[in-house]
């Protein structure tokens, strides 16, 4: 379990977090039709909650802090999950980013909690029901933000937004990264799922792979740019194009994140591994602001060292 306490969530907040998911088990989960499956989450997860827990209350500090003009600042959760996981290592519960967020003191002006899956939704609604600064939406995010969410993070209406993007896999389109990048009042957190480009997309034999694959990719990338990107233009004994590795993949993506989309800061990202040492996913962090690219290089250099487990 991580280090609760710090940021100012205390143990008697994950208790009343826990007590309330043991309640909504007991009375919604009765019957297998009914019954939510948690998460089950390992210790690179839990890394990446710190992380974002980390981020999310130094920005939310500042943009506070911040007068003339004061700033409206909201959070904003895309792909949500159910605000609770349970730990592969001890088997408890670990409070999810939403959480995390709902947790950050100062608090956010506002929070956007989106996820497709109609259970963990309902969990959702049942831990934020005493906070009236809460939004659930369930549905599709990419829809969603798109139509809802962004439209109300205007610059002339003085807010700003913090956004986590952390699909599972391919399943987030280019247009929210691009719209929140030109908006220029959005900071995005994005997971880059370079397991699932490997295993679905990134093929020796492109012409075997799946359209249905190739459509998600497009759809994640904005374009097919990346097959320049992503092949040398070597071939090895057997004639296979040779793939380059997910360090140059992910820089082509960071690429686009500065030149398409317009985010003016985005440092390296952190390579987030399995516990073989595979990189699973890159996690990015998109800015307008010098000072979140100082944060989160800061943040990310301290977990950077932690190796495999
Ligand atoms: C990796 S989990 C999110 C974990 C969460 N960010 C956390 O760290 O606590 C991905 C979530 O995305 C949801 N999801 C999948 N496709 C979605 C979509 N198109 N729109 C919204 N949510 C989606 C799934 O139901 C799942 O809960």
């Amino acid at each position: 379990m991580t280090a609760f306490g710090v940021y100012g969530i205390t143990p008697a907040e994950i208790k009343l977090v826990e007590q309330s998911t043991k309640r909504w088990e007991r009375e919604n989960c009765m019957g297998r039709a009914k019954h939510l499956k948690f998460d089950e989450i390992g210790y690179w997860s839990e890394i990446k909650l710190d992380i974002v827990k980390d981020y999310a209350s130094a920005y939310s500090r500042i943009l506070t802090a911040q007068t003339n003009p004061t700033l409206h600042h909201k959070y904003i959760d895309a792909f949500a999950g159910a605000g609770v996981h349970v730990s592969k290592e001890t088997g408890a519960y670990v409070p999810g980013s939403p959480v995390n967020a709902l947790l950050v003191k100062p608090a956010f002006r506002e929070y956007h909690l989106v996820d497709i899956d109609r259970q963990k939704v309902a969990l959702l609604r049942e831990l934020t029901k005493e906070r009236k600064d809460v939004q659930i939406h369930e549905g599709d995010c990419n829809r969603i933000l798109l139509e809802k969410v962004f439209p109300n993070v205007r610059w002339e209406q003085y807010r700003r937004g913090l956004c986590l993007l952390d699909p599972y896999g391919l399943h987030l389109n280019w247009k929210v990264i691009e719209t929140a990048g030109n908006m220029g009042t959005i900071d995005i957190f994005l997971n880059f799922p370079v397991a699932d480009i490997n295993r679905n997309v990134l093929w020796r034999h492109p012409e075997g792979v799946d359209p249905g694959d190739l459509k998600r990719m497009n759809e994640f990338w904005g374009d097919d740019s990346w097959r320049q990107i992503a092949y040398t233009t070597k071939r090895d004994l057997f004639g296979h194009l040779e793939k380059e590795e997910n360090e140059v993949v992910a820089e082509g993506f960071r690429q686009r994140l500065l030149k398409v989309a317009g985010f003016k800061h985005v440092p390296e990202p952190l390579p987030m591994r399995n516990t073989k040492g595979a990189t699973v996913y890159f996690l990015f962090l998109a800015s307008q602001k010098p000072t979140a690219e100082h944060i989160i290089t800061d943040i990310f250099n301290k977990y950077r060292q932690r190796g495999a487990k």
